[in-house]
């Protein structure tokens, strides 16, 4: 499988997202990730439900849903209801993950977990295989437009090594300070899913951009 692009909209327009999703739309991005923050699991808010309903009448791809909210397990049918088709939570926000994880199974999405950086991929050995998506922080996750933490590439490496032992068809996604100096080096590590959010929204072009990051 080639790799995907999953830009982010959290470093788009705000005040232009119909035509930012649009743009989206009719780039070579592959899904639109959407990152929810509640100001209590990471130090920053950005939007809920309702940004995330209007965008979705101008779209027709995927919508990666990234939750950095405690208790997500309470709000599973909204993101479903609103248009999430991958639903992820993060690994230190959720005390029943497994649970949480079948939730999300039922309610007719695919499920990921996303890891901090300083999360050791360990602790994914026993629901890797329940899963559809691990993402992988390459950022302290709360902001967009930060540095990407070189120990990424170990850890990519060691999460592909336990997927391919355990044979699941689990996708490995790279989230935080996404560039085209570090996609190709990444997908050579194992990387399914690249998320960027600066990178091409801050861009002159941002639709050659995806193309770019597409063909890296
Ligand atoms: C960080 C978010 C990321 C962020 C990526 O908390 O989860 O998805 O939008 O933005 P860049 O690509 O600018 O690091
Ligand atoms: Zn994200």
């Amino acid at each position: 499988m080639s790799h995907l692009i999953a830009p982010s909209i959290l470093a788009s327009d705000f005040a232009n997202l119909q035509s930012e999703s649009e743009m989206l739309d009719k780039s070579n991005a592959d899904w639109f990730h959407i990152d929810v923050m509640d100001g209590v699991f990471v130090p920053n808010i950005s939007f809920g439900m309702p940004v995330i309903k209007a965008i979705k009448k101008f779209s027709n791809k995927p919508f990666d849903v990234h939750l950095m909210i405690v208790e997500p397990e309470k709000y599973i049918n909204d993101f479903k209801s609103v248009g999430a088709d991958i639903l992820t939570v993060h690994y230190e926000a959720c005390t029943h993950l497994h649970r949480t994880v079948q939730e999300i199974h039922n309610a007719g999405m695919k499920a990921g977990v996303a890891l901090n950086p300083h999360t050791n991929i360990n602790v994914l050995e026993d629901i890797i295989q329940d899963i559809d998506l691990v993402c992988l922080m390459s950022v302290n996750p709360g902001f967009g437009g930060q540095s990407f933490i070189e120990n990424t590439y170990n850890k990519v490496s060691l999460l592909k090594e336990m997927i391919t032992e355990k044979n699941t068809s689990t996708l490995i996604e790279i989230d935080g300070g996404v560039t085209s100096a570090n996609a190709r080096k990444l997908i050579d590590c194992g990387a399914d899913v690249l998320v960027a959010g600066s990178f091409v929204f801050k861009s002159e072009d941002p639709t050659e951009t995806i193309s770019n990051l597409k063909t890296v």
